[in-house]
């Protein structure tokens, strides 16, 4: 098969590295890829948000199968332009990936399939909004009802702080996704994430892993696009992904496709588990980054068969074939990050580090000049390993990360201590 894989970051080049260890792909092209993917398979400079301009692509260069990585393109309707002009494609529709681009359609789903999640409001009005607030107290969570790349939630635990974020957000900080905000119950609990399969009519759990969203060490300071994970994770036990299957994921199977929109890809359940109670925080609509690096360090090529049949409508009767194993991710981020940072500045030791199922540094942001590594982006390497346990993985993973000369970065030092 000739795959496509659209994205560039670290969950890209895990997802084509478990492709690529698969005998059925023949070729593979990343869009647009990085320099880590590069040395595994080609990168096409791509706009990927274009659906017209990747069904082009996938016509002149014999594309059998395109895996959808981020957002954005589902968002736009890429993945329904691809399977009109008659590919096969792993990813929801526009209308299906309205769990994750609208919070507020996220909460009436819940509501419809009687889906624990928190308690909410939905607000066009700023006096309304505030309203609610004052009547609520605090702590409590303001969201940007569109996409806002990871930046469109304020868990305030003042109420100066609640107020002050629908300002912002009324006011325009967030363009157009503020314009409609969903109020939220803060829920206590821990958080993991849960990740299922999805043919429109099947789902098979596919992993369960855990981030760091905070960019400092013991969880503290400003939140980013996940600091590091590790799979399993623990505190999702078989009985309460059980749970979250029969009260969570596969009610809201159903009523998207009683809604005419089924749903077709990967499911990212994000939950708060309280008391051996697991509640809806949010869906993705994609596999999250760097949670997905986790997952396809266990997996390895399986994945691809997996996401094949998910693609096909096949997934009945599949399985998951599990190692006793885990594996951990740190993420390696520029100095300055979630804030602004420099880029340009040379990684090396890279190519000094073992590459096995058991070892791999994926690129997120990175670039090749002048035939050196250079970092292109906030995040900008995963440094990924596999173990018996969490310790082994981890241990394997920060031995990798001593193994890199980057004077322009920096990583958290305590992935995985709250498992551990
Ligand atoms: P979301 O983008 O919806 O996942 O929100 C980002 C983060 O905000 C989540 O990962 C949680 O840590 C936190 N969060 C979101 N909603 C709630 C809630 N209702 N209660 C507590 N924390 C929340
Ligand atoms: N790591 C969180 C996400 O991908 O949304």
């Amino acid at each position: 098969m000739n795959i496509l894989i659209l994205g560039g970051g670290g969950r890209e080049h895990a997802l084509a590295w478990a492709v690529m260890q698969n005998p059925k792909c023949d070729k593979l092209i990343v869009a647009p890829g990085n320099a880590g993917i590069a040395q595994i398979a080609e990168c096409a400079a791509l706009d990927i948000e274009n659906g017209g301009a990747v069904a082009e692509f996938c016509d002149a260069n014999a594309v059998d199968f395109v895996i959808v990585g981020p957002e954005a393109p589902l968002a736009k309707g890429v993945a329904d332009r691809l399977r009109d002009a008659g590919l096969l494609v792993f990813g929801p529709s526009e209308g299906a990936a309205r769990l994750e681009a609208s919070k507020s359609f996220t909460k009436e789903i819940c509501d419809a399939a009687n889906a624990p999640t928190a308690a909410y409001g939905h607000f066009t009005d700023l006096a309304e909004a505030r309203a609610y607030v004052e009547a609520q107290g605090a702590p409590i969570v303001i969201k940007a009802d569109g996409l806002a790349a990871g930046k469109g939630v304020i868990v305030a635990m003042t109420m100066d702080e609640a107020l002050g974020a629908l300002d912002d957000m009324f006011g325009g900080a967030f363009g157009g996704a503020g314009a409609e905000v969903v109020i939220e119950e803060f829920m206590e609990g821990e958080e993991a994430s849960f990740f299922v399969l999805c043919d429109g009519e099947v789902a098979l759990p596919f992993g369960t892993a855990q981030d760091h969203k905070r960019v400092g060490e013991g969880d503290t300071g400003p939140n980013t696009g996940g600091m590091g994970a590790y799979s399993p994770a623990p505190v999702l036990t078989d009985v309460i992904a059980q749970k979250a299957l029969d009260e969570i994921v596969t009610p809201t199977l159903q009523e998207m496709t009683k809604r005419g929109t089924p749903y077709q890809g990967v499911l990212y359940v994000g939950l708060m588990i309280k008391d051996g109670q697991p509640r809806l925080v949010e869906y993705n609509v994609r596999f999250g980054d760097p949670e997905c690096q986790v997952l396809m360090m266990r997996l390895g090529a399986q994945a691809m068969d997996l996401l094949q049949a998910a693609a096909e409508g096949r997934l009945a009767g599949c399985d998951v074939n599990w190692a006793d194993d885990h594996a951990v991710t740190v993420v390696m981020a520029a100095n300055g990050y979630p804030g602004s940072y420099a880029k340009g500045s040379v990684i090396k030791g890279v190519g000094d580090c073992p590459e096995d199922s058991s070892h791999m540094v994926f690129h997120a942001g990175t670039a090749t000049v002048d035939g050196q590594i250079t970092a292109s982006g906030g995040r900008v390497l995963n440094v990924t390993a596999r173990g018996a346990s969490l310790q082994e993985a981890r241990d394997r993973a920060y031995g990798m990360v001593d193994q890199i000369d980057w004077a322009g970065g920096f990583y958290r030092s305590d992935i995985g201590w709250r498992a551990l």
